[in-house]
């Protein structure tokens, strides 16, 4: 029995490729067939694999239908998270999408999952991506503080997303957590953010995070042991389509 991860799937089999030139690259040439192929490989009907948002480019749940049959297709016990591009979640239709899917999906949003003696506890959560001002040697100079500002709005949400996550699973008597984000826990200005602070107040054991794609990207935020807790990026074609074993 093992617990799995990845995000990033984007997959588009109804809906139109909307970032064409982000998804650009061999690695993802085929990669729904890779990742198929990887994961009947991997995972057995006793594993549980989590899917760290950004599944479907899919606007609403009718352009999604065939996206998320491919999830449900794939092995083991599917627990989905939210991602930015995830248009078809909305966080006040969790309820509904689970009644919808169930037993064959499970949408987490504002709870939690159990896996053996642990809680696996997420959100999509919120990173400040800039705009940044570069000097000419590429050097960050400033950046959009009404952006900024915004950011910080989104990332209280999300933080108190978390920590109702965390609560309700604490409250059941778990005291080993596994935290996904769909957002790295940092952005590029910040070494420690309220996501790393969070993890460490409840003594999350490891955090997964995705959206961090392509190669350019891949080391924006915390990777491997930080004060304590191991962070991990499973975008997608940063695991070349091989999910990560967490546990
Ligand atoms: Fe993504
Ligand atoms: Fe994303």
């Amino acid at each position: 029995m093992s617990l799995y991860a990845i995000g990033d799937l984007h997959l588009h089999f109804q809906s139109v490729l909307k970032a064409p030139g982000q998804l650009h690259g061999r690695v993802w040439k085929n990669h729904e067939q890779k990742f198929l192929k990887n994961c009947r490989r991997l995972i057995t009907p006793e594993d549980t694999l989590v899917l760290a948002g950004d599944h479907s480019w899919g606007k609403n749940l009718a352009e999604c239908g065939e996206d998320l049959q491919y999830i449900m297709d794939l092995p083991g016990r599917k627990i989905l998270t939210r991602g930015n591009h995830d248009m078809f979640w909305d966080v006040k239709k969790t309820r509904q999408l689970n009644e919808q899917f169930s037993p064959a999906l499970t949408f987490l949003q504002d709870s939690y999952e159990s896996y053996r003696d642990y809680a696996i506890v997420g959100t999509k959560g919120f990173t400040f991506e800039g705009p940044f001002y570069l000097d000419r040697r590429g050097r960050i100079t400033g950046w959009d503080e009404r952006e900024e500002e915004r950011a910080k709005k989104l990332v209280a949400r999300e933080q108190a997303r978390l920590r109702k996550s965390f609560d309700l699973a604490k409250k059941d008597g778990y005291r080993k957590f596994i935290m996904f984000l769909h957002y790295p826990p940092t952005s590029i200005l910040e070494q420690r953010s309220c996501f790393t602070d969070m993890a460490e107040e409840y003594g999350a054991e490891q955090v997964i995070y995705a959206h961090c794609h392509g190669e350019s990207r891949f080391h924006d935020s915390i990777m491997g042991e930080f004060r304590g807790v191991r962070y991990s990026l499973v975008s997608g074609d940063y695991l070349r389509w091989n999910p990560l074993k967490v546990l």
